[in-house]
């Protein structure tokens, strides 16, 4: 039986902390989709298409991992696609009160279950927002975006 997950998430822009978390599920499940938000109510800093640019460059040698953005429910993504399993990384326990709530709704509203995969120590502080906030203001941002991620952050940032 091949099993396949979703990774969803913003990725405005995906961190070294996310891709993390895409490779080790490429490694444990047949198929992995990265689903990008593109929310129509919030404007992010790259559009859906930069963002699934960024991840697509990333993952570009792991065969078993696609890339595509979706709008409305999480549950209607996975379950066009029957796929039964979202994997989401969980940074700390401050994350995990939402996730939680997440996770139970959309077991409830589509039958969909969460796998939380530990976030990587390295990478437990990280995410888009800060990483955004430190270029903005010129700061360091290696190590914790791919170099790539970094280039276009500064680029658009410039
Ligand atoms: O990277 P993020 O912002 O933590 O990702 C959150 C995301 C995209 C996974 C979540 O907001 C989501 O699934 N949004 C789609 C709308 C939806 O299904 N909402 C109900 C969740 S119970």
């Amino acid at each position: 039986m091949s099993v396949a997950a979703v990774c969803p998430g913003s990725f405005d822009p995906i961190t070294l902390g996310h891709l993390d978390v895409v490779r080790r599920a490429a490694g444990r499940f047949d198929a992995v989709v990265v689903a990008v938000l593109e929310n129509p109510r919030k404007q992010g800093l790259f559009t859906a298409e930069e963002r699934i640019a960024l991840i697509e460059d990333e993952v570009a040698d792991l065969d078993n991992v696609t890339v595509e953005s979706f709008q409305g429910l999480l549950v209607d993504f996975c379950n066009a696609r029957g796929i039964r399993l979202v994997c989401k990384g969980l940074r700390a326990v401050s994350d995990f009160e939402y996730e939680l709530q997440m996770a139970q709704m959309n077991q409830r509203i589509g039958g969909v279950e969460t796998l939380f995969m530990s976030t990587s120590p390295e990478h437990s502080y990280l995410s888009s927002s800060l990483v955004k906030e430190v270029a903005r203001y010129g700061g360091a941002i290696d190590g914790t975006v791919p170099p790539r991620v970094a280039a276009a952050l500064q680029a658009k940032l410039a």
